[in-house]
Protein backbone atom coordinates (compact mmCIF):
# COMPACT_ATOMS: atom_id res chain seq x y z
CA UNK A 1 0.00 0.00 0.00
CA UNK A 2 1.05 3.49 -0.33
CA UNK A 3 2.23 5.64 1.90
CA UNK A 4 -0.54 8.22 2.21
CA UNK A 5 -0.66 11.77 3.97
CA UNK A 6 0.27 12.10 7.53
CA UNK A 7 -1.75 13.45 10.36
CA UNK A 8 -0.68 16.75 10.78
CA UNK A 9 -2.72 16.08 14.64
CA UNK A 10 0.80 13.34 15.35
CA UNK A 11 3.38 15.51 14.71
CA UNK A 12 5.98 15.74 17.09
CA UNK A 13 9.18 16.85 18.12
CA UNK A 14 12.37 15.21 16.52
CA UNK A 15 15.66 14.61 17.54
CA UNK A 16 18.34 15.58 14.07
CA UNK A 17 21.42 13.68 13.36
CA UNK A 18 23.72 14.80 16.09
CA UNK A 19 21.73 18.04 16.67
CA UNK A 20 19.33 19.18 19.53
CA UNK A 21 15.59 18.32 19.58
CA UNK A 22 13.58 20.61 17.84
CA UNK A 23 10.05 21.19 16.87
CA UNK A 24 9.41 21.47 13.21
CA UNK A 25 5.69 21.09 12.60
CA UNK A 26 3.97 23.31 10.87
CA UNK A 27 0.54 25.36 11.83
CA UNK A 28 -2.17 22.76 12.19
CA UNK A 29 -5.72 22.60 10.00
CA UNK A 30 -7.39 20.08 9.73
CA UNK A 31 -9.70 21.15 6.18
CA UNK A 32 -7.86 19.46 3.53
CA UNK A 33 -8.17 20.10 0.07
CA UNK A 34 -7.08 17.59 -2.77
CA UNK A 35 -4.63 19.22 -5.61
CA UNK A 36 -6.45 19.68 -8.78
CA UNK A 37 -4.36 20.72 -11.68
CA UNK A 38 -4.50 24.45 -12.81
CA UNK A 39 -6.66 24.84 -15.57
CA UNK A 40 -4.69 25.91 -18.77
CA UNK A 41 -1.52 26.72 -17.09
CA UNK A 42 0.86 28.68 -18.67
CA UNK A 43 4.06 27.05 -19.22
CA UNK A 44 6.88 29.17 -17.21
CA UNK A 45 10.53 28.88 -17.60
CA UNK A 46 12.81 28.17 -14.65
CA UNK A 47 16.04 29.70 -15.53
CA UNK A 48 19.99 29.12 -14.68
CA UNK A 49 20.70 30.57 -11.76
CA UNK A 50 24.48 32.29 -13.57
CA UNK A 51 22.16 33.26 -16.91
CA UNK A 52 19.14 35.43 -14.78
CA UNK A 53 19.59 39.32 -15.17
CA UNK A 54 19.41 42.22 -12.50
CA UNK A 55 16.02 42.75 -12.59
CA UNK A 56 15.16 38.84 -12.13
CA UNK A 57 17.82 38.96 -8.81
CA UNK A 58 15.97 42.12 -7.54
CA UNK A 59 12.56 40.95 -7.66
CA UNK A 60 13.85 36.98 -6.28
CA UNK A 61 15.41 39.27 -3.40
CA UNK A 62 12.16 41.24 -2.52
CA UNK A 63 10.22 37.74 -2.41
CA UNK A 64 12.03 36.22 -0.35
CA UNK A 65 12.03 39.25 1.86
CA UNK A 66 8.92 39.59 1.72
CA UNK A 67 8.04 35.26 2.84
CA UNK A 68 10.70 35.86 5.67
CA UNK A 69 8.89 38.99 7.37
CA UNK A 70 5.48 37.05 7.07
CA UNK A 71 4.15 36.37 10.33
CA UNK A 72 6.01 33.47 12.36
CA UNK A 73 2.74 31.32 12.48
CA UNK A 74 1.84 31.71 8.97
CA UNK A 75 2.69 28.85 7.12
CA UNK A 76 3.91 30.62 3.74
CA UNK A 77 6.64 32.26 6.45
CA UNK A 78 10.28 30.88 5.49
CA UNK A 79 10.76 29.57 8.43
CA UNK A 80 7.54 27.82 7.99
CA UNK A 81 8.82 26.42 4.76
CA UNK A 82 12.41 25.21 5.85
CA UNK A 83 10.24 23.20 8.40
CA UNK A 84 8.72 21.19 5.80
CA UNK A 85 11.85 19.73 4.97
CA UNK A 86 12.97 19.13 8.87
CA UNK A 87 9.52 17.60 9.43
CA UNK A 88 9.32 14.66 6.56
CA UNK A 89 13.15 14.40 6.98
CA UNK A 90 13.40 13.56 10.65
CA UNK A 91 10.52 11.54 11.03
CA UNK A 92 8.15 14.01 12.83
CA UNK A 93 5.25 12.13 11.22
CA UNK A 94 4.27 8.86 11.62
CA UNK A 95 3.03 6.85 9.00
CA UNK A 96 -0.97 6.35 9.02
CA UNK A 97 -2.01 3.88 11.73
CA UNK A 98 2.09 3.80 13.57
CA UNK A 99 3.18 5.54 16.65
CA UNK A 100 6.59 4.17 16.95
CA UNK A 101 9.75 5.77 15.76
CA UNK A 102 10.34 3.60 13.05
CA UNK A 103 7.56 3.93 10.85
CA UNK A 104 7.53 6.87 9.95
CA UNK A 105 7.83 9.75 6.66
CA UNK A 106 10.47 10.06 5.70
CA UNK A 107 11.08 11.00 2.02
CA UNK A 108 14.80 10.46 1.44
CA UNK A 109 16.44 7.13 1.11
CA UNK A 110 13.81 5.69 -1.77
CA UNK A 111 11.78 6.13 -4.31
CA UNK A 112 9.71 9.47 -2.67
CA UNK A 113 12.89 11.66 -2.41
CA UNK A 114 12.31 13.01 -6.41
CA UNK A 115 8.66 13.60 -6.23
CA UNK A 116 8.46 15.00 -2.69
CA UNK A 117 10.81 17.64 -3.34
CA UNK A 118 8.83 18.41 -6.78
CA UNK A 119 5.91 18.98 -4.93
CA UNK A 120 7.97 21.02 -2.14
CA UNK A 121 9.69 23.23 -4.79
CA UNK A 122 6.12 23.79 -6.26
CA UNK A 123 4.53 24.92 -3.61
CA UNK A 124 7.49 27.51 -2.46
CA UNK A 125 7.38 28.19 -5.88
CA UNK A 126 4.16 29.09 -6.07
CA UNK A 127 3.91 31.64 -2.81
CA UNK A 128 7.21 33.54 -3.11
CA UNK A 129 5.37 34.33 -6.94
CA UNK A 130 1.93 35.21 -5.13
CA UNK A 131 4.11 37.51 -2.87
CA UNK A 132 5.46 39.32 -5.68
CA UNK A 133 2.48 39.60 -7.78
CA UNK A 134 2.96 43.49 -8.37
CA UNK A 135 6.58 42.76 -9.22
CA UNK A 136 6.71 39.45 -11.39
CA UNK A 137 3.26 37.44 -10.83
CA UNK A 138 5.34 34.81 -13.55
CA UNK A 139 7.83 34.80 -10.75
CA UNK A 140 10.28 31.14 -10.81
CA UNK A 141 12.43 29.96 -9.18
CA UNK A 142 16.03 29.57 -10.48
CA UNK A 143 17.89 26.31 -10.65
CA UNK A 144 21.75 26.04 -9.55
CA UNK A 145 23.63 24.58 -12.84
CA UNK A 146 25.94 23.03 -10.89
CA UNK A 147 26.53 20.21 -13.57
CA UNK A 148 27.53 22.66 -16.17
CA UNK A 149 31.19 24.37 -15.75
CA UNK A 150 29.30 27.91 -15.59
CA UNK A 151 27.57 27.19 -12.85
CA UNK A 152 29.48 25.12 -11.06
CA UNK A 153 30.62 27.63 -8.25
CA UNK A 154 27.54 29.32 -5.47
CA UNK A 155 25.56 31.82 -7.63
CA UNK A 156 27.07 34.87 -7.23
CA UNK A 157 23.69 36.43 -5.84
CA UNK A 158 23.03 33.57 -3.19
CA UNK A 159 27.31 35.27 -2.09
CA UNK A 160 26.10 39.02 -1.05
CA UNK A 161 26.25 39.53 2.58
CA UNK A 162 23.35 41.58 3.20
CA UNK A 163 21.01 39.78 0.60
CA UNK A 164 17.88 37.65 2.07
CA UNK A 165 19.59 34.95 -0.01
CA UNK A 166 22.57 34.42 2.12
CA UNK A 167 22.86 32.18 4.78
CA UNK A 168 25.61 32.72 7.25
CA UNK A 169 25.61 29.21 7.81
CA UNK A 170 28.12 27.61 5.07
CA UNK A 171 31.44 26.75 4.47
CA UNK A 172 34.16 29.77 3.84
CA UNK A 173 35.61 27.32 1.74
CA UNK A 174 32.85 26.95 -0.61
CA UNK A 175 32.78 30.30 -1.79
CA UNK A 176 33.30 31.53 -5.15
CA UNK A 177 35.14 31.25 -7.30
CA UNK A 178 35.62 27.85 -5.22
CA UNK A 179 34.82 25.26 -7.98
CA UNK A 180 32.41 22.71 -6.90
CA UNK A 181 33.18 19.10 -6.02
CA UNK A 182 30.53 16.57 -6.76
CA UNK A 183 32.22 14.24 -5.35
CA UNK A 184 32.77 16.04 -1.82
CA UNK A 185 32.75 14.06 0.86
CA UNK A 186 33.24 14.97 4.12
CA UNK A 187 35.33 12.26 5.60
CA UNK A 188 37.90 12.72 4.11
CA UNK A 189 38.04 10.18 1.88
CA UNK A 190 38.27 11.89 -1.26
CA UNK A 191 41.86 13.61 -2.44
CA UNK A 192 41.54 16.84 -0.80
CA UNK A 193 40.16 19.04 -3.56
CA UNK A 194 43.11 21.91 -3.59
CA UNK A 195 45.75 19.76 -5.05
CA UNK A 196 43.50 19.55 -8.37
CA UNK A 197 43.16 22.09 -10.93
CA UNK A 198 39.93 23.83 -11.83
CA UNK A 199 40.14 22.13 -15.61
CA UNK A 200 40.43 18.49 -13.09
CA UNK A 201 37.87 19.47 -11.31
CA UNK A 202 35.04 20.12 -13.83
CA UNK A 203 36.27 17.21 -15.48
CA UNK A 204 35.85 14.99 -12.18
CA UNK A 205 32.05 16.90 -11.78
CA UNK A 206 31.52 15.77 -15.66
CA UNK A 207 32.34 12.45 -15.40
CA UNK A 208 30.50 12.20 -11.60
CA UNK A 209 27.55 13.37 -14.01
CA UNK A 210 27.88 11.10 -16.27
CA UNK A 211 27.97 8.00 -14.04
CA UNK A 212 25.21 8.89 -12.29
CA UNK A 213 22.36 9.88 -15.07
CA UNK A 214 24.26 7.47 -18.10
CA UNK A 215 26.00 4.39 -17.29
CA UNK A 216 24.89 3.97 -13.15
CA UNK A 217 20.88 4.28 -13.80
CA UNK A 218 19.78 2.71 -16.67
CA UNK A 219 16.53 1.60 -14.37
CA UNK A 220 13.99 3.44 -12.44
CA UNK A 221 14.76 2.25 -9.57
CA UNK A 222 18.26 2.23 -9.88
CA UNK A 223 17.62 5.99 -10.60
CA UNK A 224 14.71 6.90 -8.08
CA UNK A 225 15.66 4.90 -5.03
CA UNK A 226 13.84 1.46 -3.60
CA UNK A 227 10.37 1.17 -2.96
CA UNK A 228 9.05 2.67 -0.28
CA UNK A 229 5.36 1.71 1.31
CA UNK A 230 3.13 1.55 4.11
CA UNK A 231 4.47 -0.40 7.10
CA UNK A 232 7.63 -0.35 5.41
CA UNK A 233 10.62 0.94 8.10
CA UNK A 234 12.54 4.20 6.83
CA UNK A 235 15.47 4.55 4.63
CA UNK A 236 14.98 1.59 2.23
CA UNK A 237 17.90 3.23 -0.15
CA UNK A 238 18.54 5.59 -2.09
CA UNK A 239 18.98 6.15 -5.99
CA UNK A 240 21.73 7.11 -8.16
CA UNK A 241 21.36 10.94 -8.33
CA UNK A 242 19.95 11.37 -4.76
CA UNK A 243 23.62 9.60 -3.31
CA UNK A 244 25.69 11.67 -5.76
CA UNK A 245 25.60 14.68 -6.49
CA UNK A 246 22.73 15.57 -4.49
CA UNK A 247 24.04 14.47 -1.21
CA UNK A 248 28.05 16.09 -1.74
CA UNK A 249 26.33 19.70 -3.21
CA UNK A 250 24.69 19.69 0.65
CA UNK A 251 27.88 18.71 2.85
CA UNK A 252 29.96 20.91 0.50
CA UNK A 253 28.02 23.93 1.22
CA UNK A 254 27.43 23.74 4.54
CA UNK A 255 29.63 24.20 7.55
CA UNK A 256 31.95 22.03 8.08
CA UNK A 257 31.07 18.79 10.41
CA UNK A 258 33.07 19.88 13.84
CA UNK A 259 32.77 21.51 17.39
CA UNK A 260 29.10 22.86 17.50
CA UNK A 261 28.51 22.60 13.48
CA UNK A 262 25.86 19.34 12.57
CA UNK A 263 26.65 20.72 9.03
CA UNK A 264 24.42 23.34 9.45
CA UNK A 265 22.52 24.68 7.36
CA UNK A 266 22.60 22.32 3.74
CA UNK A 267 25.04 19.94 4.98
CA UNK A 268 22.34 18.34 7.37
CA UNK A 269 18.32 17.26 7.14
CA UNK A 270 16.57 19.14 9.58
CA UNK A 271 18.49 22.64 8.64
CA UNK A 272 19.40 22.32 4.72
CA UNK A 273 16.04 24.60 3.88
CA UNK A 274 17.13 27.21 6.12
CA UNK A 275 19.04 28.30 3.42
CA UNK A 276 17.45 29.62 0.59
CA UNK A 277 20.18 28.32 -2.05
CA UNK A 278 18.62 24.87 -1.27
CA UNK A 279 15.78 26.14 -3.22
CA UNK A 280 18.21 26.48 -6.40
CA UNK A 281 20.08 22.94 -5.69
CA UNK A 282 16.77 20.95 -5.69
CA UNK A 283 15.55 22.73 -8.88
CA UNK A 284 18.25 21.64 -10.02
CA UNK A 285 18.19 18.03 -8.68
CA UNK A 286 14.25 18.02 -10.95
CA UNK A 287 15.48 19.10 -13.55
CA UNK A 288 17.59 16.12 -14.00
CA UNK A 289 14.61 13.98 -14.00
CA UNK A 290 12.63 15.03 -17.39
CA UNK A 291 16.44 14.98 -18.75
CA UNK A 292 17.46 11.45 -17.28
CA UNK A 293 13.59 10.40 -18.75
CA UNK A 294 14.47 11.73 -22.15
CA UNK A 295 17.73 9.42 -22.14
CA UNK A 296 15.68 6.47 -23.69
CA UNK A 297 16.52 2.79 -22.85
CA UNK A 298 13.90 1.58 -19.47
CA UNK A 299 14.33 5.19 -18.39
CA UNK A 300 10.84 6.37 -17.26
CA UNK A 301 8.60 6.45 -14.43
CA UNK A 302 7.98 3.90 -11.75
CA UNK A 303 4.56 2.40 -12.75
CA UNK A 304 4.28 0.84 -9.36
CA UNK A 305 0.46 1.70 -8.02
CA UNK A 306 2.19 2.30 -4.60
CA UNK A 307 4.47 4.85 -5.87
CA UNK A 308 1.56 6.67 -7.80
CA UNK A 309 -0.70 6.79 -5.36
CA UNK A 310 1.55 7.94 -2.46
CA UNK A 311 1.03 11.38 -0.68
CA UNK A 312 2.07 14.50 0.79
CA UNK A 313 0.67 17.46 2.94
CA UNK A 314 1.62 21.17 1.60
CA UNK A 315 0.09 24.69 2.27
CA UNK A 316 -0.27 26.56 -1.06
CA UNK A 317 -0.40 30.42 -1.54
CA UNK A 318 -3.64 30.71 0.14
CA UNK A 319 -2.48 29.10 3.30
CA UNK A 320 -4.70 26.00 2.08
CA UNK A 321 -3.74 22.35 3.30
CA UNK A 322 -3.31 20.44 0.06
CA UNK A 323 -2.98 16.71 -0.42
CA UNK A 324 -0.78 15.72 -3.59
CA UNK A 325 0.07 12.43 -4.87
CA UNK A 326 3.28 10.97 -6.94
CA UNK A 327 0.98 11.04 -9.92
CA UNK A 328 0.18 14.41 -10.52
CA UNK A 329 3.77 15.55 -10.56
CA UNK A 330 5.32 13.55 -13.27
CA UNK A 331 4.99 15.86 -15.86
CA UNK A 332 6.06 19.61 -14.97
CA UNK A 333 4.08 21.22 -17.91
CA UNK A 334 0.82 20.20 -16.14
CA UNK A 335 2.42 22.14 -12.87
CA UNK A 336 2.98 25.50 -15.24
CA UNK A 337 6.84 25.04 -15.73
CA UNK A 338 9.89 23.70 -17.61
CA UNK A 339 13.64 24.12 -17.42
CA UNK A 340 15.33 26.69 -19.98
CA UNK A 341 17.17 24.65 -21.91
CA UNK A 342 21.03 24.45 -21.66
CA UNK A 343 23.99 22.39 -22.81
CA UNK A 344 24.36 19.39 -20.77
CA UNK A 345 28.32 18.73 -21.85
CA UNK A 346 28.29 15.73 -19.40
CA UNK A 347 26.39 13.74 -21.92
CA UNK A 348 29.81 13.51 -23.34
CA UNK A 349 31.67 12.97 -20.65
CA UNK A 350 32.30 8.70 -20.11
CA UNK A 351 34.54 8.42 -18.00
CU1 LIG B 1 15.41 16.79 1.16
CU2 LIG B 1 18.43 17.75 -0.62
O1 LIG B 1 17.27 16.95 0.61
Amino acid sequence: APILAPDLSKCHEVAPVQGDPINCCPPFSSNIIDFEFPLNPKVKVRQAAHLVDETYIKNYKEAVRRMKALPADDPRNFTQQANIHCAYCDGAYPQPGFSDTEHVVQVHQSWLFFPFHRWYLYFYEKILASLIVDLDPDFTIPFWNWDNPKGMTIPSFYAEFDSPLYDTLRDPNSQPPKLINLNYSSDGEIPVDKTITPEEQVLSNLRVMYTQLVSGSKTPSLFFGCAFRACDTENPGQGSVESSPHGPVHVWTGRPWGGESHGEDMGNLYSAARDPIFYSHHANVDRLWPIWKSLGGNRRDIDDCDWLESEFLFYDENKNLVRVKVKDSLDTKKLGYVYQDVDIPWLRAKA
